[in-house]
């Protein structure tokens, strides 16, 4: 046996967000970077020309939710469309739009506090005894406790439990999600949609690994998420309003209202099992390297 102690890995430089591993700049990246920034930006902008409507404050504090979860929903997208477009590459953006939820999550509760005057004594009774608060506030922190530990120190620090603790996003995804479901006053149906393609994410991470490129799996995924969403809006009505969701089920059916959002879901599933195809088509000719010899990141 040689005598020579075990050299520890060098921590890997740190560059920024626009440059990748190796300290190239990334077009991708700059993109996705770029993407991030543009939402916050056109609040701004809107706000500075009194674009938000009577109720500024209030209307950003919505906007900023809002982005807050289409980025969590972009970030857990993202092992989804390194399968299903065959682009390995994808995953190098998946920590910025996970991040960048966080952020705009502190950003829509930063707000929040301007709303109430800075008054910490009033916020604390708010969260305490408003169940939607409450539940917002306990995924706040989640999201929060997932972009600190999102950085490559953490992730060697934790090892295996680093992908055990980052599984908690699908538990924060639901509560964000019933958040928006109870502050919904005008009607569920931009929540449901979300809901809706948030349920598709988890029954794609269902499927077997064979299946999770497979077109024909992917084409199976629309109708079944199809149902699902108009069963999660049977019971909410059911369960959480006064309305009647036999009723609500019946409109579902009848076309003389427009698709219904479980509709919705379902075209979504279908324009992506298109989308899929489309692109196998185009690639038929350039023989490329399958994303199952990629190494994979969670
Ligand atoms: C991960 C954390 C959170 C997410 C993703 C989130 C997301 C959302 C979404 C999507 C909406 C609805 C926007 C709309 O449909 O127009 C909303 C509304 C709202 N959220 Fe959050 N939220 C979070 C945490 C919090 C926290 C911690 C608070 C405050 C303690 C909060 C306070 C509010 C308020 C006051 C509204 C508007 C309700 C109203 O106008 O009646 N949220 N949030």
């Amino acid at each position: 046996m040689s005598g020579t102690l075990p050299r520890s890995r060098p921590a890997p430089r740190r560059y920024p967000p626009w440059r990748d591993r190796a300290g190239r700049f990334s077009v991708p990246k700059a993109a996705v970077l770029a993407g991030t920034v543009l939402p916050a930006a056109l609040i701004a902008y809107w706000w500075l020309n009194d674009d938000l409507g009577p109720r500024t404050l209030n209307a950003a504090i919505h906007e900023f939710g809002k982005w807050a979860e289409r980025f969590l929903l972009l970030s857990l997208a993202v092992t989804p469309a390194r399968y299903v477009f065959d682009q390995g590459k994808v995953v190098i953006v998946r920590r910025m739009l996970g991040v960048t939820a966080a952020t705009y999550a502190v950003a829509h509760f930063s707000l929040y506090v301007a709303d109430q005057q800075f008054s910490f004594w009033k916020i604390d009774n708010e969260i305490v005894n408003r169940f939607y608060l409450t539940i917002g506030f306990i995924a706040l922190v989640g999201l929060v406790a997932l972009g600190i530990t999102s950085t490559d120190g953490w992730v060697r620090r934790l090892g295996r439990n680093w992908k055990r603790l980052h599984w908690l996003i699908y538990p924060i995804g639901v509560l964000a999600l019933w958040h928006s479901f109870l502050q919904s006053k005008a009607g569920i149906s931009a929540a449901l949609f979300v809901a809706g393609v948030f349920l598709w994410l988890i029954a794609w991470r269902l499927l077997p690994t064979r299946l999770r490129a497979d077109p024909w799996a992917v084409l199976a995924l629309a109708p079944v998420v199809a149902v699902l969403t108009a069963g999660l809006e049977f019971a909410w009505y059911g369960l959480a309003t006064r309305v009647n969701p036999w009723r609500v089920l019946n409109a579902n059916l009848d076309i003389e209202y427009g698709p219904s959002i479980a509709v919705w879901v379902a075209i979504a599933g279908l324009a992506l099992t298109a989308a899929m195809l489309l692109l196998r088509i185009v690639r038929r000719k350039k023989p490329r390297k399958s994303v199952s010899s990629v190494p994979s990141p969670a």
